[in-house]
């Protein structure tokens, strides 16, 4: 068994930040293991994206949660990493990837400036509301939506798009570099919790 940190991959659909993670392992920027991706959409390209890779690719419809946790056990995750899974992880799952230090070993990137537009569509809300910002974040999941722990954010110029499209395409070349990057940083605990006003925050130890 590879002593790099296992990673299972959760994604629901194109699958450009599972391509990213798995390009960042190939040219050992990122040390780890990806040893399954979960999908809750059997036509999802992601689910081809990761058979063309050689890796198990398990469709569980409707994000079954015990049937995750059934799979999950013949792989024996550290980590479990979301690209794209379009669902907010209930009980079961998150005490899988609990950690002894009370947080769960989960990660998820998000296309906004977390905390604002948090769900769906983060590009496109930036885009519509006029703002000359948009952003990433990548953050520890907890049981809220897009609520957890901060990780890293970019933040990026959309002063001049002309569409929701244009801001999804430069957010998606910022999410690629920084999903990778900070995903190292955090399976290498490179990180700490402070608490403030009565949330936790991540930084760089
Ligand atoms: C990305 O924008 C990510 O931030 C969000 O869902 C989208 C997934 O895209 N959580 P892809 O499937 O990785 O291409």
């Amino acid at each position: 068994m590879s002593s790099l940190p296992r990673i299972v991959i959760f994604a629901s659909g194109r699958g450009s930040n599972f391509e990213a993670l798995a390009h960042a392992i190939d040219d050992r920027s990122l040390c780890a293991s990806i040893e399954a991706l979960i999908c809750d959409h059997k036509d999802a390209p992601v689910m081809n994206k990761a058979k063309s890779r050689g890796l198990p690719a398990h469709c569980i419809p409707g994000g079954d949660e015990a049937k995750i946790l059934e799979v999950l056990k013949s792989y024996a995750p550290d980590f479990a990493v979301m690209a794209g899974y379009m669902r907010v992880l209930k009980k079961p799952l998150l005490n899988r990837f609990r950690s002894s230090e009370g947080y769960y070993k989960i990660v998820n990137i998000h296309p906004s400036l977390l905390p604002a537009f948090a769900g769906l569509d983060g590009y496109r809300k930036a885009f519509e509301h006029g703002c000359k910002l948009a952003g990433v974040t990548v953050h520890l999941v907890d049981e809220g939506l897009d609520q957890g722990p901060i990780c890293a954010q970019v933040a990026f110029s959309i002063a001049d798009c002309d569409s929701a499209a244009e801001v999804e395409r430069r957010g998606l070349i910022v999410e690629h570099a920084l999903y990778p990057k900070t995903l190292q940083w955090i399976l290498k605990n490179q990180f700490k919790f402070r608490n403030v006003a009565e949330r936790t925050h991540v930084r760089p130890s």
